[in-house]
């Protein structure tokens, strides 16, 4: 069988390339990967530490660009592709603009779709935005669906997708086994130079909803769990979108307890993230990798399409007002009890072989 793997930002990239090395590994199956460039430097950073080198790339990226601009010039150069390709089946990732403007030239050149990290939602449309959207559009487009939970399965349920929906658990845990050892020594100089034997807390935020007034209201919480936590320090890889670096530097810029970082690899990433006391995100692949690793979450955002983690208990949605976001933290931080029972939940996206179940499916089912 012939497969095509598209994706183009820095998460897709993080969850795809362990599936492409596992299906690289087998020699009855034939794989291309396509990357649309959405993400340029952040993109490269991960096919950098997975040693993937793209069959094509599309190169899409501009500064500041726009959703139109990204679902045109992906739908519009993946055709091509595929035409040279001819595989039987393309593969996207979750919910971003390339991968739902992928998987809809894909529909056009009536190749099925099959769509990884599937079922996940919010029932807001809008938030987060425009992902909720891209992922229903993907799971309209879509022939074979790769759930990662339970939840994601049901949730395909009711909305009517029953027919080849797996639940294979998240590729974002197999990624580990590539990323962490021990004694890992940091590349990036200002994790070398950070001194974790301090409490630490690794924080992103760079959600489109939450640019201006949210991001702002968060920055000036981590302010105030500074003044309330001396001993503690926070470490914050920005985000290359320039409306994020502008509020991010603006308000933290030159704290003593803060170090501003420019994106880390995920080799980096995750090591820093099992070295940190908590970890504070609007990120949804930081959801699924602190629990992996026994860190307590606060989720940065109004909801989540990844309710897992909270019932586990491991993660608290904290919204994003600036008392909401510095209670939450704060009551992880100073209470022993809360923070242990949240330490020592159990991980609910998976065992680290959902690339090998993928695999197998298309086996069986291309066979
Ligand atoms: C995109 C995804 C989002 C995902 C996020 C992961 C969409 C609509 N959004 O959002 O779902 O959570 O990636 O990070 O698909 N930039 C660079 N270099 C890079 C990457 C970005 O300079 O390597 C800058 C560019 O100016 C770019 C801007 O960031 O225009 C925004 O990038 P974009 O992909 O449009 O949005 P994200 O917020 O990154
Ligand atoms: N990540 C990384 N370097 C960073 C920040 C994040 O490698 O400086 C990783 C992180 O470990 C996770 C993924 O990038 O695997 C999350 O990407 P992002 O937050 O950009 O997107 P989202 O998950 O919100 O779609």
């Amino acid at each position: 069988m012939k497969a095509l793997v598209v994706f183009g930002t820095r998460p897709e990239a993080i969850k795809m390339c362990p599936l492409v090395l596992t299906l690289k590994s087998d020699p009855a199956i034939d794989v291309r990967v396509c990357v649309t460039g959405q993400h340029r430097e952040m993109l490269d950073q991960v096919l950098a530490i997975f040693d993937i080198e793209p069959d094509f790339d599309l190169n899409i990226m501009k500064p500041g660009q726009t959703l139109e601009g990204i679902t045109t010039a992906v739908t519009e150069k993946i055709g091509s592709v595929i035409d040279q390709v001819e595989p039987d089946i393309v593969l996207v990732h979750g919910d971003t603009t390339t991968s739902m403007a992928a998987a809809l030239g894909s529909f056009y050149r009536k190749v099925p779709v099959g769509h990884v990290e599937a079922g996940l939602r919010t029932y807001d449309r809008y938030s987060p935005f425009p992902e909720e959207m891209n992922r229903k559009l993907i799971s309209a487009l879509a022939t074979y669906h790769f759930a990662p939970t339970q939840t994601n399965f049901d949730a395909l349920a009711a909305e009517g997708v029953t027919e080849h929906v797996y639940i294979t658990g998240n590729t974002v845990i197999d990624a580990f086994q590539y990323t962490t050892h021990d004694g890992y020594r940091f590349t990036n100089a200002d994790l070398a130079r950070h001194d974790f034997s301090k409490p630490t807390v690794l924080m992103t935020a760079h959600r489109r909803e939450n640019l201006g007034r949210p991001l702002e209201n968060i920055c000036d919480a981590v302010l105030e769990l500074c003044d309330a936590h001396p001993d503690t320090s926070f470490v914050y890889p920005v985000h290359l979108n320039p409306a994020v670096r502008e509020t991010v530097f603006g308000k933290l810029e030159g704290h003593p307890q803060i170090t501003l970082t420019d994106p880390v690899d995920v080799e980096d990433m995750h090591n820093a993230m099992s070295r940190s006391v908590m970890v504070m995100t609007d990120s949804g692949g930081l959801q699924e990798e602190a629990p992996h690793l026994g860190k307590p979450v606060v989720v940065l955002r109004t909801e989540t399409e990844r309710p897992e983690a909270v019932a586990a208990g491991t993660a608290v949605v904290a919204g994003v007002g600036k008392q909401q976001v510095f209670d939450t933290a704060h009551r992880i931080l100073s209470d022993r009890e809360t923070y242990e029972a949240m330490a020592n939940a159990v991980n609910p996206y998976g065992d680290g072989h959902a690339s090998e179940r993928i695999r197998d499916i298309l086996k069986e089912s291309f066979s």
